[in-house]
């Protein structure tokens, strides 16, 4: 699933069969430190594989813009 997302996220070709992430993630207690650790590694990961610093900067740009849906503050209601 996270291969699908991140492959959908960054433009396909794949499409995201996975579930809503706001549902998925819903009263799990994920707060922007858990976030933003999680931003942290994919940084690390995607420096380890030799991404340059412009990519690295788009993709970072992407995920940040799901912050909210992970960690529940769009109002999920259900
Ligand atoms: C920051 C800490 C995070 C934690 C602790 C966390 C935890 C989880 C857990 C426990 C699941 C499995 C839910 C289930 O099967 O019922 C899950 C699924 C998933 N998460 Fe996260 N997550 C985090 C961040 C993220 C982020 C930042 C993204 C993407 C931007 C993401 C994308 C996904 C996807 C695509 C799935 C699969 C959904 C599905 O199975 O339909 N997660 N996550």
């Amino acid at each position: 699933m996270q291969h699908e997302f991140f492959s959908a996220a960054l433009d396909g070709p794949i499409t995201y069969t996975g579930r809503p992430l706001s549902h998925v993630h819903y009263g799990r207690g994920i707060t922007k430190h858990h976030f933003a650790l999680y931003v942290n590694h994919l940084l690390d990961t995607l420096r380890d594989c030799g991404i340059n610093d412009q990519d690295i900067n788009d993709i970072i740009g992407r995920i940040n813009t799901y912050a909210d849906e992970i960690t529940g503050d769009t109002g999920h209601t259900g």
